[in-house]
């Protein structure tokens, strides 16, 4: 029977003012997973009333408490893995070794920001004036909004929640109307960990009917969305002229370098995995391979090979401008997975650097193979689209380690590994067209939920005026 998913909205679960609903469905086969109330922008305006009634109790809930909560949320996490994992599956479609990476990101996020309740180190500096104090300290910003996607259905939602919980924000969560599921599960995790009512407050819908609203909103202070730039830029004009504060996530054209120097069996690894792993439906995938052509040739046959031999592709557009379908570039149209969305693992060769299939964005299991003749050449393929987001370089040198290092213009670098796989306790983000400047997880993640408000204790009894008493 299917499921029947509600908003969440001040403790209660509750069906949306329109009593309209839409279908969650597998796409691997089309079956109805749950019918899911449709919000409109009356159900925004109480969650967002819901989340500042809550706030200030909640900023004043001491943090390591707050922690408390999150290390509560972590342990049911794990303990409900599984079920979370094949639920994943289901409601988005990623094969379920990968759904359970998916929820333990979300499970390590969670605790590792449990911990920040008894951190969020500010600094403590000398005064330049006798007998005064000088610190700062994080202040949260209020009302959050995070709007997450479909493809990390429980890891994205924690990287922005728990944050945003821990400095003392509270919350307007929406997710992806592709995967209301999973948010629900985590909204219930929550509430069972014992977060106050209010504090965190689910808003089913889709971005198109809420987004404008949410963004604009009067009550909402901060906004954190990942998903595609050009959504992130409508966000980021929206809330600039409101001068709100705008974290954004957004898209990638990621790429493994491959030297002549390189383990090429190690770096076909690397590209099977970054490309075609999660169908390649990753911010982080690695749909170009820019491989030096000292290499090109065993490379290309190999990461073919492997492909042809896997058990789940689009050419059409890249065959236009003079690209080669190697492997893939098809639809299943007939028997079971024809009720599904599928795609055939992709290689694309004969790449220019300035194709379409070279710049833009295309989230899914398609990788474009471009022949360089040196680091240099390489890294200047790289940095030409106008995202930075993930970029690998599989060498045995470690001078042309280091120099890429240095030279990438991406928020994540790897060496000797794929574009996928980021750490949590480590900043995840993107330079150019991929963010706004801003990053998640880490100690990073929580400069975007805080303030930093700088303090001044004058202990001296009298004026003491700064930049001017100086003893010259
Ligand atoms: C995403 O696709 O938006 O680094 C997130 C990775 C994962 C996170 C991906 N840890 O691939």
């Amino acid at each position: 029977m299917a499921m029947h998913l509600q908003n969440h909205i001040d403790g209660r679960w509750a069906d949306s003012v329109s009593g309209e609903t839409f279908e969650n469905t597998d796409p691997a086969n089309g079956e109805l997973i749950a019918t899911v109330t449709r919000s409109r922008t009356a159900d925004v305006d109480k969650a967002v009333e819901a989340a500042r009634r809550a706030y200030d109790a909640w900023r004043l809930t001491p943090a390591p408490k707050r922690g408390e909560i999150l290390y509560r949320a972590g342990e049911i996490m794990l303990a409900r893995k599984e079920d979370l994992a094949r639920e994943m599956t289901r409601e988005m479609g990623k094969v379920v070794a990968e759904a359970r990476g998916d929820v333990q990101e979300g499970i390590d996020m969670t605790y590792y920001i449990a911990g920040e309740g008894r951190r969020q180190f500010g600094d403590v500096v000398p005064a330049e004036l006798p007998n005064k104090w000088a610190m700062s300290m994080r202040h949260p910003h209020g009302v959050v909004a995070a709007i997450t996607p479909w493809n990390f259905p429980f890891a994205i939602p924690t990287w922005k929640l728990m944050p945003a919980l821990i400095c003392g924000n509270t919350v307007v969560f929406k997710p992806a109307s592709y995967t209301p599921l999973l948010a629900v599960r985590l909204v219930q995790i929550l509430e069972e960990a014992g977060l106050p009512k209010g504090v965190l407050n689910l808003v089913l819908g889709s971005g198109g009917d809420l987004g404008d609203h949410i963004v604009t909103h009067p009550g909402v202070d901060l906004i954190s969305f990942t998903g595609s730039s050009d959504t992130g830029a409508h966000i980021s004009e929206l809330a600039g002229k409101l001068l709100k504060r705008v974290s954004c996530e957004l898209g990638g054209k990621n790429a493994i370098v491959v030297m002549d120097d390189a383990s090429v069996d190690l770096a076909v690894d690397g590209i099977v995995w970054s490309a075609f792993g999660t169908s390649g439906q990753r911010c982080t995938a690695a749909s170009r391979v820019i491989a030096h052509r000292g290499v090109a040739m065993e490379l290309i046959d190999k990461v073919v090979g492997r492909a042809k031999k896997m058990r789940m592709g689009h050419g059409p557009i890249a065959e236009h401008e003079g690209a080669t379908v190697a492997a893939g570039g098809k639809i299943p149209r007939d028997g079971a997975l024809a009720k599904g969305f599928f795609h055939e693992p992709t290689v694309l060769v004969d790449v220019k650097p300035n194709m379409r299939v070279a710049q833009e964005e295309i989230f899914g299991p398609v990788t474009a193979i471009i022949e360089s003749a040196s680091l240099d050449e390489a890294v200047k393929i790289l940095n030409s689209t106008k995202y930075g987001l993930s970029c690998s370089l599989y060498t045995s040198n470690v001078n042309n380690a280091f120099r890429f290092m240095r030279d990438a213009e991406c928020g994540l670098v790897y060496v000797n590994a794929g574009t996928i796989g980021a750490e949590i306790q480590l900043p995840f983000g993107g330079m150019k067209a991929t963010g706004n400047g801003h990053r998640e997880a880490g100690r990073a993640a929580l400069d975007v939920y805080s303030e930093w408000k700088s303090i001044y204790v004058d202990y001296s009894g009298k004026l003491q005026r700064a930049q001017m008493d100086t003893s010259e």
